[in-house]
């Protein structure tokens, strides 16, 4: 049997649709491009299947799973599919697998999903549903030959990706936090993020972590499903990676548009090759007479190393914890004011205080207790929980996030 291994995402795809046509006499119809949910359609008996393909090198996670299940449960695709698939090259995270066999035992409203990984030229399933129609399928023939689509499909339609770096090199800014939150307003909008955790704190590793009792398993999967803003749309997915499972994976990750980085306090730790990616760098800093005098100088040589590394990146200096209020005004501008005198920003042309009137980062007690899920042993969650339908982290990250795609 001739057997190559695809390479890229697409032939991966391409790979799978022959496999389910020829070896399982499926008549198999590929969507138009850029139509989002499910990557090929099938027909088994009449009835309409959706499959979603992943070519990771890790596991596909839980977040995956719920946002596979958040579009099977959309109202068009209901009444288009009978059923959802999900086939992966490399497995499930356990975190993953136990989601949805528990979905489908304690909701009965959940759509029929199951989860098979590629394996020896055939489907190996982790998880099939018990209503699925695979159960009644014949098989037919195991001879098949798996065709290799051109790498040039795959390359023309990469999109641009867009990398952004948080950095500070004195601790508690508020890095993490902002690179988390970032992150999930860019969610909000619709994107699928990567986090890379170059901290070596691993901090972003342990607050997604999706099985919190195996807390010192850091190669464990860590992901979080953001729910769409509006009913009707599909939600997005953030994915926690270290530095080497992202170089090692990066292709794959055909869709991905963004990825921010957790980048190591010592600048020097950041790896070069990483650090020249960044089209935007961020560095979170406090508003505040300390934090000033402790903050600005550490900023002006982070702007200089940043920009010995890379001549492109744009650098933003983003206040955190901010507080506002009338009686604060006249405080803010002054310190506003010392922090420009301290740090010229016009030393580097693309270096930029970003005005806390476009967007700044409130301090708020929905970000100070982050992380309380941890202690709690509860699932992975942002700082975006609404109280009276307003939750202030969320709109001021959502406002960064906007900010920034303004500049795309
Ligand atoms: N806007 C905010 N409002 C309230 N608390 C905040 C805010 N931003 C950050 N914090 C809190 O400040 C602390 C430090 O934040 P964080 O861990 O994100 O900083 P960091 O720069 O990543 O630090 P490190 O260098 O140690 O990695 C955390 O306890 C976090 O919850
Ligand atoms: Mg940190």
């Amino acid at each position: 049997m001739a057997s190559t291994s695809p390479q890229s995402p697409d032939q991966f795809e391409d790979y799978i649709k022959d496999l389910l046509e020829k070896n399982y006499d499926y008549e198999v119809i590929k969507p138009p491009k850029g139509m989002f949910g499910y990557d090929i359609e099938i027909i088994n008996n009449g009835k309409p299947i959706a499959v979603q393909v992943k070519k990771y090198r890790t596991p596909v996670n839980r977040a995956h799973i719920q946002k596979f299940m958040g579009f099977m449960g959309l109202h068009h695709a209901e009444s288009q599919f009978s059923e959802g698939w999900l086939i992966s090259s490399s497995g499930f995270s356990k975190p993953a697998i136990e989601h949805l066999r528990n979905e489908s035992r304690e909701n009965p409203r959940a759509s029929v999903v199951s989860l098979g990984t590629i394996y020896q030229s055939d489907i190996r399933w982790d998880y099939l549903d018990p209503k699925s129609s695979f159960h009644t399928h014949q098989d037919s023939s195991r001879e098949i030959s798996l065709p290799v689509s051109s790498l040039e499909d795959y390359q023309n339609n990469i999109h641009r990706r867009y990398y952004f770096g948080i950095f500070t090199n004195k601790g508690g800014t508020g890095k993490t936090t902002v690179a988390a939150h970032l992150a999930g307003a860019f969610t909000l909008m619709g994107y699928d993020v990567i986090l890379v955790d170059i901290d070596p704190q691993k901090n972003l590793k342990k607050l997604f972590q999706e099985d919190q009792e195996n807390k010192d398993d850091l190669g464990a999967a860590a992901s979080l499903y953001v729910q769409p803003l509006r009913p009707g749309q599909i939600g997005s997915v953030i994915s926690v990676l270290d530095n080497k499972e992202w170089e090692d994976d990066k292709d794959n990750h055909n869709d991905i548009k963004i990825v921010i980085c957790d980048c190591n306090p010592t600048f020097e730790e950041n790896s070069n090759d990483l650090v020249k990616e960044f089209d935007y760098c961020v560095i979170p800093t406090t508003l505040n007479p300390l934090g000033i005098a402790k903050n600005s100088d550490v900023i002006k040589r982070t702007f200089e190393k940043i920009r010995t590394e890379n001549s492109r990146a744009q650098m933003h200096v983003l206040i955190n914890h901010y507080v506002e209020h009338k009686s604060k005004e006249k405080k803010n501008n002054l310190l506003l004011d010392l922090l420009k005198e301290q740090i010229d920003f016009n030393e580097d042309n693309k270096s930029y205080l970003i005005d806390p009137s476009i967007c700044a980062i409130h301090r708020s007690d929905s970000l100070y207790y982050w992380g309380m899920h941890i202690v709690e042993k509860k699932k992975p969650q942002l700082g975006f929980e609404l109280s009276g339908g307003k939750c202030v982290p969320r709109e001021d990250f959502l406002k960064l996030a906007e900010y920034f795609r303004g500049k795309f």
